[in-house]
């Protein structure tokens, strides 16, 4: 089973960010299911950091995707982005060395990175904020 399927919830308005989130989604629930299986070492790993390179291609696109529309939650945003990659990066070592083997923490982690960051910190970027707004 899944972490998370694709849902209406995570739609940000913005298709190339929608897609890269859709990437970053793939990637966690593949990493849930290898370790739901029981899978460790090099192939957890190799998903691991395959995470963490997408996620830092999706970080930077976003931020530049924010520069270009002048959204002015950029500063914030980038420093919550720093925070959960260094987050991602400390957990990345740790499976490392566990030849991985995921923290208990880790899975809990990455969908809290869903549900909160995409949800209630990505959607304030997109046309779907200003129509909210103005709705509102
Ligand atoms: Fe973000
Ligand atoms: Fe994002």
């Amino acid at each position: 089973m899944p972490i998370m399927e694709w849902n209406s919830d995570l739609d940000v308005g913005v298709e190339a960010m929608n897609d890269e989130h859709k990437q970053i989604l793939d990637l966690m629930n593949r990493i849930h299911d290898a370790s739901t299986a029981g899978q460790t070492g090099a192939p957890v790993i190799k998903l691991v950091d395959d995470l963490a390179q997408v996620t830092i291609d999706h970080f930077r696109d976003e931020e530049r995707y924010m520069e270009q529309t002048g959204y002015s939650g950029l500063a914030t945003h980038k420093l919550i982005h720093k925070d959960l990659l260094e987050k991602y990066t400390g957990y990345a070592t740790d499976i490392r060395a566990a030849n991985g083997v995921l923290p208990d923490k880790f899975l809990m982690f990455l969908k809290l990175w869903l549900t909160a960051h995409i949800k209630g910190i990505d959607m304030k970027y997109g046309p779907k904020a200003d129509q909210l707004k103005k709705a509102g």
